[in-house]
């Protein structure tokens, strides 16, 4: 509890987010109806929808992402395609405690390893992932600490779109997305479209 009351100030501090506390999975489970469309049942990710996998992504970061696209600091800008088709659902959910709780309800999932569909050159991109790691991890496993989601695991696809997003400025460009800046300089040292399907390839590595 006093883990999560630091971090939470610790969030407050650094951006005007709402802060976050963690949420009633029980009553997440009745909002989480309408996402299951798009993102499966158990929230595995179902790529013809271009909806990633949540299951197994840091309860924290889906609170933010999802505070992010209700206020509009995230999938409004008009070259993001897919950030625009999630807004509106972030926009049905009422308040904070609704973006907790459903967020708490995915994080209750099972999760299960995606299929890989990125191809690209292992080791080229383990050389690139070494930047990465100060942030992400070693083994992408992610670090609250350093506001960085977990990446090892997610949906490939989806890491492909978001470091093309970060790269033209279709996400991470707002003015009130300080979390989403820093990650933006980050994927510009990926030179092009090939260095980002390596640095994918080599995050598919990682269990
Ligand atoms: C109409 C389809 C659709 C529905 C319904 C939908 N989403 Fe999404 N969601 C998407 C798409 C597409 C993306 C990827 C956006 C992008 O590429 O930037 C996304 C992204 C997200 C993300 C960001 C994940 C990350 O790693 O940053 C979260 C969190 C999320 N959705 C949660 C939800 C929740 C919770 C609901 C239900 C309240 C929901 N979604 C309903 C399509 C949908
Ligand atoms: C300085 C720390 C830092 C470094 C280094 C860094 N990132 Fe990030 N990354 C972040 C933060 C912070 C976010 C969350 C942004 C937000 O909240 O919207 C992020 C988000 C992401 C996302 C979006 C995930 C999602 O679920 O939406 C991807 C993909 C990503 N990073 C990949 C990478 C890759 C690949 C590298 C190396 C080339 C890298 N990052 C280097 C801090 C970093």
């Amino acid at each position: 509890m006093k883990k999560i009351l630091i971090s939470a100030l610790l969030i407050a501090a650094a951006s005007a987010a709402p802060a976050y506390a963690a949420g009633d999975a029980v009553a997440g489970k009745a909002l989480y109806g309408t996402c299951g469309a798009c993102h499966g049942a158990n929230a595995e990710g179902n790529q013809a929808m271009n909806a990633p996998k949540l299951a197994g992504q840091g309860e924290w970061y889906l609170f933010r992402q999802l505070s992010n696209f209700k206020v509009g600091v995230r999938g409004t800008n008009a070259n993001d395609t897919f950030g625009k088709t999630m807004a509106p659902m972030a926009m049905m959910l009422a308040d904070d405690t609704a973006i907790a709780n459903v967020a708490a309800y995915i994080t209750s999932l099972p999760v299960s390893q995606p299929a890989a569909t990125v191809q690209g050159d292992v080791s080229a991109g383990k050389m690139a992932y070494a930047t990465c790691s100060a942030c992400h991890g070693a083994d992408g496993k992610g670090n609250q600490a350093m506001n960085a989601p977990i990446l090892a695991g997610q949906s490939d696809f989806y890491l492909v779109t978001q470091l093309k997003n970060f790269k033209s400025g279709a996400r991470g460009a707002h003015a009130k997305d300080s979390y989403g800046m820093q990650m933006a300089s980050m994927a510009k040292m990926l030179a092009d479209d090939a260095a980002i399907n390596n640095v994918v390839a080599y995050i598919n590595t990682l269990k």
